[in-house]
């Protein structure tokens, strides 16, 4: 577990999954940029089964969300969820910082992720931690980073 003085990120327990059930479906648009068919608890729970998954609080409040998996070649974060009223304030720079630190520390000489063109909040805070297109199709894209 890593702390500062306000922020906490933790391993996400049996108790935190309707917060991030919610949350996850609540931002579904945004993320992909269009209506989105119903996304069921079934689907959440078998996401739940993969990677490793992390709560973030802020002040004693969940604040947010991370989830990643394995690759071969890279630490690939498969989630990462602010919760709107605490957005803009710098956790989802601070949370993909930890993201890092994570690979860094488990040997990955690389992270990567997938955004959909249509995540306009998504788009500008990856571009500004340097993370670049290794890959597209015709609405999204595999960012990649190489850590130094
Ligand atoms: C994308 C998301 C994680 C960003 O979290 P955040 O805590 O608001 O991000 P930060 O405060 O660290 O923002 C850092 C920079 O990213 C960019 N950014 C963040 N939100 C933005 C928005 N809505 N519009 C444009 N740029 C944005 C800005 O450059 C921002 O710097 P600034 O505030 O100094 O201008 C958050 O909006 C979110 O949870 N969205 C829904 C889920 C999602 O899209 N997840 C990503 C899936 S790929």
């Amino acid at each position: 577990m890593q702390t500062s003085l306000l922020l906490i990120f933790r391993p996400a327990v049996h108790e935190d999954q309707d917060f991030i059930y919610d949350l996850v479906k609540a931002s579904l648009p945004d993320v992909v940029g269009i209506p989105v068919p119903d996304w069921s608890r079934n689907d959440f729970l078998q996401s739940w089964e993969r990677g490793t998954k992390t709560i973030i609080t802020f002040e004693g409040t969940r604040a947010g969300y991370l989830r990643w998996e394995r690759d071969p070649d890279a630490l690939h974060l498969a989630d990462l969820q602010i919760v709107p009223a605490f957005r803009r304030q710098g956790l989802g720079t601070k949370a993909l910082m930890y993201f890092e630190r994570q690979a860094a520390a488990e040997g990955f000489a690389k992270v990567s992720l997938v955004v959909h063109d249509a995540n306009h909040a998504a788009g500008p805070l990856y571009a500004k931690l340097a993370y670049c297109c290794e890959a597209r199709d015709s609405r999204r894209s595999l960012m990649t980073k190489t850590l130094a």
